[in-house]
């Protein structure tokens, strides 16, 4: 097992001692050499010189060959700390090299090449993996005065493609992410495409994939750090084509690589440049130049940050846990997620009204704004399929409160609405308010001992949103003395607890009776705070003013705008934990009795959107992009955060529609919907006082224009469910760039204006203002126009920089790829009637004359229809000029209901050779008048099928000559 994998290893090397010809191999193998030559002990170590070239697309970036620029964009920063007073000469004493450069960003003190920090001294082969013992040099430096002393580090070969190690101190157990995963595969070693090699002294560890000889990881480049308060670790990447980490506002899908640190933390923070939002997510994906993928995640969720150089390389620094890895192999990009989805949870499948379009704004202010609103999305005919309240709903913002004067007969008007197909969604805060007199939430929150507790064993308070009972608010003065003189105190909900769960599901059932909700919107789950740590501040104490402050809260400290680090929660049954490990936990926490409260309540499958995300929170909830501005710029950055969570395993996702934060003008609102009607969570949501931006908002002809626009997506929800089975069932993404579908066309490593749903179908909106103009790139595939079916010609087929097309002010263009079957139906006002129409089916024909697609069907809302069998999933194959539909799976229970009455009419093909003479239809040739070929175009339209769901069917295309 992991022995054969060593043994192969050093045979490989030993065997290649020729054809050195690649310059990244010739730079490592030197490398190699003047590190022996220095002290390392090299137990084995394996170049692989049979690289995948790949015919336009350079093998490797060109290194650099200045000597004192490539020293420099080796430097490992070994004074990342935030306080900048005698940076020498604490480099110094930290046995680093202090040298000022003006290389922008370059860390000016650096690790020495060959800084030991542990050495190996044990090596033990396990079943599954191996068990490495490293002890601290002793000669080492300190940084801060808390190292572990001896640190094992366990490498699993969990499958063929993941891999999991872990440094931790085996003396002592440390903080570990309590997020369940599933017990370990037990595939064991055997073939695994990744290959381990190690330095003993000092000790350092390299990943190759063994199949291209590409090096995934190695740590050979800087410090490994094991300190009470403070782990950090280095590693080499093979290229910089790196995506994912998050939660942060990147300006480009594929990061920049020069010398920039992210910090992770979930906070309370409005998306911005380099600052720490809701979530955590330390997961990235690489593209090797070979064109192969790999996932690495960092199973750790304390305050940290990293830093990516353009060397390219990756320090990861933390405050607590251990330094716990999983990487997955892929090869291709949607492998490295289906593993990672494997291993964090595969998403959830939304309830099919879920993936229709909401509306939301915060300030309506009374029932009757919201009515009309609502009216003039029926006056209009805008699909609508879910309507929001935010806090203003609440009785001064208090949770599971009504504010009846201003929001009096909501649960009748919801009701209502409901009744006309529309569903509903409020929201919930976790802070509630501690001033209150005859509260239930609060009286029986502490009745249960449902609250977090200060280092005394006292309410934590802090203050969010409710104000004091009985006074008035002067709202001219400024934020922080408005929240001191009128802001409630509030405490936060453990939701760890049993005693928390139960009262929290009961709230919530308890609400339903007043507003019979659909579902639910978690918000400020970082937690936030109005307050730092507390109503009074936090105590001097190693949580709240740990040694090292990551980059984290716009330069506040750990506890900035969330409550003290030393506040303490419960870790399980039978432990307590701090704050400060289990902050970015929060908003996880909140999520699940929440899902199990709404699911109970209803029955079904419900929506519970969520603030703040960690890995696995894609398994039960959907997430918004945050408090954005209505600005281009943050338009375009929603793509981005779109496309990074559906590498996160949170495919359900979207940025608030036209913007949160400010007025939305009227063009960036319409070109905002063109994007978000492709957002797999829809939602237009404004900020209170802000000019409306709802559909009927903006006049007729917008209101017009952004119906046609929605019924797009209406059309192609079938489509966008399917991708949610895909996701659900393999752990596939649902959006996706361009990079994760043409991996080895270079061209769309850096492209984040476009992106796909699923396989299929291609979005190049428009995200600026004044244009009518769009770039667009196309890889090599057949594409055809989603509204003429143009087919693009070879000659703009892989342009570097890519194409201009017109995209006048109520169009985006999107184009279906050859190959591709997407499922239609046609559209209504909302899901509840769309899901009754006649289906469809776009054919787009690829190369060979040829394309295939699936259809999963259910009844759109209960609870486990895949793992109980209750559903659909139809294929259609397109081949030789005949199409076939076969049932791949029938519902186990009433194999008929689901189809009932449901028919397909209609079938488009595109890019066919030539007019066909003849179309049958289950072997009858269809009269003239059924079909209709274009020329000009090669679409083929059959119309007016009626043929039952229920059956299957061929559709023969027959020429006079053979094509
Ligand atoms: C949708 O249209 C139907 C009539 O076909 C109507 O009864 C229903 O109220 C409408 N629903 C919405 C959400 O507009
Ligand atoms: C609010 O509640 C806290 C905690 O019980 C208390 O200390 C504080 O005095 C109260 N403030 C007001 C204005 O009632
Ligand atoms: C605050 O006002 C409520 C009625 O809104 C009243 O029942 C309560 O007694 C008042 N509390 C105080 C402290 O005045
Ligand atoms: C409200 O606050 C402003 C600014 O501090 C102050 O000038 C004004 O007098 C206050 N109004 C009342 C009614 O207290």
């Amino acid at each position: 097992m992991a022995k054969d994998d060593f043994e192969s290893l050093r045979s490989e090397a030993e065997k290649k001692s020729t054809g050195w010809t690649n310059p990244r191999v010739i730079a490592l193998l030197l490398v190699a050499i003047s590190c022996a030559a220095i002290l390392c002990t090299t137990l084995t170590f394996f170049l692989h010189p049979d690289q995948t070239v790949d015919g336009d697309v350079p093998p490797f970036e060109p290194l650099p060959t200045d000597p004192d620029e490539m020293t420099i964009v080796e430097r490992i920063n070994c004074y990342p700390d935030r306080n900048a007073g005698e940076a020498e000469r604490i480099c110094l004493a930290r046995g680093c090299e202090w040298q000022p450069t003006v290389v922008d960003g370059a860390p000016y003190c650096f690790f020495p090449r060959g800084h030991g920090t542990y050495r190996l001294v044990l090596e033990q082969e396990h079943t599954w993996g191996m068990r490495l013992t490293l002890e601290r040099e002793t000669y080492t430096p300190s940084f801060f005065g808390q190292d572990i002393q001896t640190l094992t580090l366990d490498i699993e070969f969990q499958s063929r493609n993941r891999l999991h190690f872990k440094f931790y101190d085996a003396s002592k157990p440390r903080f570990e992410v309590p997020i369940p995963l599933p017990p370990r595969p037990n595939e064991g070693a055997i073939n695994t495409d990744y290959a381990i090699t190690y330095t003993a002294r000092p000790f350092t560890i390299k990943i190759t994939r063994k199949s291209t000889g590409e090096i995934l990881w190695d740590t050979s480049i800087g410090a490994l750090i094991f300190e009470d308060q403070f782990l950090s670790i280095s590693t080499r990447l093979p290229s910089s084509n790196l995506y994912g980490f998050g939660e942060s506002e990147h300006r480009s899908f594929k990061h920049d690589m020069n010398w920039r640190t992210w910090g992770l933390f979930a906070r309370d923070q409005p998306p911005g440049d380099n600052i720490n939002l809701y979530g955590v997510h330390p997961f990235y994906m690489n593209v090797e130049y070979g064109g192969n993928a790999h996932g690495v995640l960092f199973f750790n969720l304390n305050a940290q940050d990293f830093t990516v150089q353009p060397t390219p390389a990756l320090t990861y620094r933390t405050v607590g846990g251990i330094l716990d890895f999983y990487m997955f192999l892929g090869p291709t990009p949607d492998h490295v997620i289906q593993q990672y989805t494997e291993l964090v949870g595969r998403p959830m499948i939304p309830p099919y009204w879920a993936l229709g379009y909401h509306l939301s704004r915060y300030g309506y202010e009374n029932l009757d704004n919201l009515q009309k609103v609502v009216a003039s999305m029926r006056e209009y005919d805008i699909p609508h399929d879910v309507q929001y309240s935010d806090i203003d709903y609440m009785k001064r913002n208090l949770d599971f409160t009504l504010d009846e004067e201003n929001f009096g007969g909501l649960g009748e008007f919801v009701e209502s609405i409901k009744a006309e197909g529309t569903r509903y969604i409020i929201m919930l805060d976790p802070a509630i308010s501690a001033n209150e007199t005859g509260y239930e939430p609060y009286d029986l929150g502490v009745d249960n001992d449902v609250f977090i507790k200060d280092e005394f064993g006292d309410l934590r308070y802090g203050k969010v949103w409710p104000d004091y009972p009985n006074i008035t608010v002067n709202s001219s003065v400024d934020w922080d003395t408005g929240v001191r003189l009128f802001r409630a105190y509030a405490v936060f909900p453990d939701y760890r607890k049993q005693a928390t769960k139960d009262w929290w599901i009961d709230q919530i059932t308890k609400f339903k009776e007043i507003i019979n909700f659909d579902g639910l919107w978690l918000d400020m789950n970082e937690p936030a705070n109005f307050v730092h740590g507390s109503v009074d501040g936090c105590s001097e104490n190693i949580y709240d003013l740990p040694p090292y402050v990551p980059r984290i809260s716009g330069g506040g400290p750990i506890y900035d705008k969330t409550i003290c680090m030393n506040s303490v929660q419960q870790l399980d049954d039978n432990r307590k934990e701090n704050h400060y490990n289990m902050h970015s936990l929060y908003g996880w926490s909140q999520t699940i009795p929440t899902v199990d409260a709404v699911q109970q309540l209803t029955g079904m499958r419900s929506l519970v959107v969520t603030r703040s995300t960690v890995p696995s929170s894609g398994t039960n909830s959907g997430h918004w992009l945050g408090d954005n501005g209505s600005n281009w710029p943050q338009l375009r950055y929603s793509i981005i955060g779109t496309l990074e969570f559906n590498l996160f395993g949170v495919p359900h996702v979207g940025a608030d529609i036209c913007g949160f934060f400010n007025d939305s003008p009227e063009d960036l609102c319409r070109r905002w919907h063109q994007v978000g009607a492709f957002y797999p969570y829809a939602r237009n949501h404004n900020g209170i006082r802000y000019q409306a931006q709802d559909p009927g908002s903006y006049g007729e002809e917008f209101a017009v224009s952004i119906r046609e626009l929605l019924h797009i997506r209406y059309r192609m929800l079938p489509y966008l469910y399917t991708l949610f089975y895909d996701a659900h069932t393999q752990g596939s993404t649902v959006v996706r760039s361009l990079m994760h579908e043409f991996t080895h066309d270079s061209h769309t490593w850096g492209i984040d204006r476009q992106f796909m749903w699923g396989s299929a179908l291609l979005i190049s909106p428009v995200l600026e203002e004044d244009t009518t103009v769009v770039r667009a790139y196309f890889p090599q595939a057949r594409w055809y126009d989603y509204y003429e079916g143009m087919e693009i010609s070879v000659e703009n087929l892989e342009v570097a920089g890519g194409i201009d097309l017109v995209a006048p002010r109520d169009v985006v263009p999107l184009h279906f790829r050859g190959g591709y079957i997407i499922p239609t139906q046609q559209p209504h006002n909302c899901t509840k009637f769309s899901r009754l129409n006649p289906f469809g089916l776009i054919v787009p024909l690829d190369e060979s004359m040829e394309a295939a697609g699936d259809l999963f069907w259910d009844d759109g809302d209960s609870i486990d229809t895949v793992e109980n069998g209750d559903y659909y999933l139809m294929r259609y194959i397109f081949s030789r000029h005949i199409l076939t539909s076969s049932f791949i799976h029938v519902p186990t229970n009433h194999p008929t209901a689901l189809f009932e009455n449901l028919a397909l009419d209609d079938i488009t093909i595109y890019g066919l050779e030539t007019e066909p003479s003849v179309v049958k239809f289950n072997g009858g040739a269809l009269d003239a008048s059924s079909f209709e070929f274009k020329a000009e175009t090669k679409v083929l339209s059959v119309k007016s099928l009626d043929h039952p769901m229920t059956d299957v069917f061929t559709l023969a295309i027959e020429f006079s000559e053979s094509p």
